[in-house]
């Protein structure tokens, strides 16, 4: 493994930004990134600014996102990957701008903001040849890993049926009226693509095929806006029918009070069951049919080589969020230094899903929740 640093520059993630300050922590874990370069907001004296506070050159602290992809493409030590931390609107054509430039990228999610986007850069990361990386945070958890090394292994038989629920808050009010930093675009159809489902309904919807290893081939949704005015969804309830005769069930929404990131995921097959909770991320149930409900700890005992992996202490010391985004960092720089690597992180086909799910979740709930494919 080369051990010579990965150079970065972000795009977005500017000031309070939200995911820019994870993604700069997350990168800095394992020593394998260096941050050179950076576009970090939309107003380029501010952006420069930003810059400067986290110690970016002068001279690599850019105006814009464009002026940085041409800069940097033109210097002897150009940065090696974009990261990509703006609105969703911006995911496309700054991850088309730097797949072009020979960067890599990694990406938030939603992907894009349309199903069209989203093969097209599918199909841009194959002729590139370059390493896409999206950032679905929950796949970075040690006892996640585990989970889907358990159902790979056969530890609850064939799959029946897996409920994942992501429910949160933070938009119960109309707080984008206010301005409230991060709520005014993510209830922007424009900028967002989509609400709640592509906001938190994507991670559910990708955790839920990265433990189970199936995907969907037909959901039903009914979305409600249950904010007056808000022109994007911000509740669903999606139903989901796999080819192999599994079911599924979803349900997000930003609106119910008392959520804070509440995140869980449950599976069932026809000799066991798994549940996970994302605000006890160290613990993962396992009961076998039969035998009595288990707790499964971080690097504890049982421990699958996936979680021991993405362990970085010894169990009951607690491990959580940035750990597990660090995971998909430091998984992202091996693929980065060895591309025929397989790593557990997500990717720009996971990013098509994604979309699709979105695509066919509008469509279904545009047609009274009535089932519809879900056209990859
Ligand atoms: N993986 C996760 O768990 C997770 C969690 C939250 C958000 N996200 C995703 O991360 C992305 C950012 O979300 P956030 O919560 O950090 O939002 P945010 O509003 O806090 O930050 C967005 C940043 O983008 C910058 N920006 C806007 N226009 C720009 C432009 N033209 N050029 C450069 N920068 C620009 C803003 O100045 C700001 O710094 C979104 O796509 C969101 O869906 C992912």
């Amino acid at each position: 493994m080369s051990k010579t640093r990965i150079r970065v520059g972000m795009v977005g993630g500017g000031g309070t930004a939200f995911m820019g300050t994870v993604h700069r922590i997350a990168l800095r874990f394992d020593d394998r990134y260096e941050l050179v370069a950076g576009a970090l907001g939309s107003n380029p004296d501010k952006s420069r600014a930003d810059a400067a506070t986290l110690g970016i050159a002068p001279d690599r602290a850019y105006g814009s996102w464009q002026e940085m992809m041409e800069k940097e493409a033109a210097r002897a030590d150009r940065m090696d990957a974009v990261i990509v931390v703006t609105p969703n609107f911006l995911h496309f054509p700054v991850a088309e701008a730097a797949l072009k430039a020979g960067f890599h990228v990694i990406c938030e999610k939603p992907m894009t903001t349309t199903l069209d986007e989203a093969r097209a850069l599918a199909a841009l990361v194959e002729m590139s040849g370059k390493g896409f990386f999206l950032t679905h945070t929950y796949t970075g958890y040690p006892m996640i890993r585990q989970a889907r090394e358990m159902v790979a292994a056969g530890e609850i038989g064939t799959l029946r049926r897996v409920e994942a629920e992501y429910l949160q808050d933070w938009l119960a009010e109309p707080v984008e009226k206010t301005g409230a930093e991060g709520a005014v675009w993510r209830t922007d159809p424009a900028k967002a693509g989509a609400g709640a489902i592509g906001d938190i309904g994507t991670h559910a919807y990708n955790l839920a095929a990265f433990i189970t290893g199936e995907e969907p081939t037909h959901l039903l949704a009914e979305l409600s806006s249950f904010v007056s005015g808000r022109k994007v969804d911000d509740d669903a309830m999606i139903l989901l029918r796999y080819g192999s005769g599994a079911k599924g069930a979803i349900l997000a929404s930003q609106v119910l009070t008392g959520n804070g990131n509440n995140l869980s995921l449950r599976v069932y097959g026809d000799k066991g069951g798994l549940e996970w909770w994302q605000e006890r991320p160290e613990e993962l149930w396992f009961t076998r049919l039969g035998a009595p409900r288990q707790l499964l700890r971080r690097n504890g005992a049982g421990s699958t080589a996936a979680a021991i992996d993405g362990s970085r202490v010894p169990a009951a010391h607690p491990e959580g969020y940035l750990e597990a985004f660090a995971n998909i960092y430091r998984d992202a720089a091996d693929a980065m230094d060895n591309p025929a690597l397989t790593v557990p992180v997500p990717s720009v086909v996971d990013g098509v899903r994604g979309l699709a799910f979105i695509s066919a979740c509008l469509a279904s709930s545009g047609q009274g929740a009535s089932w519809v494919p879900i056209e990859n």
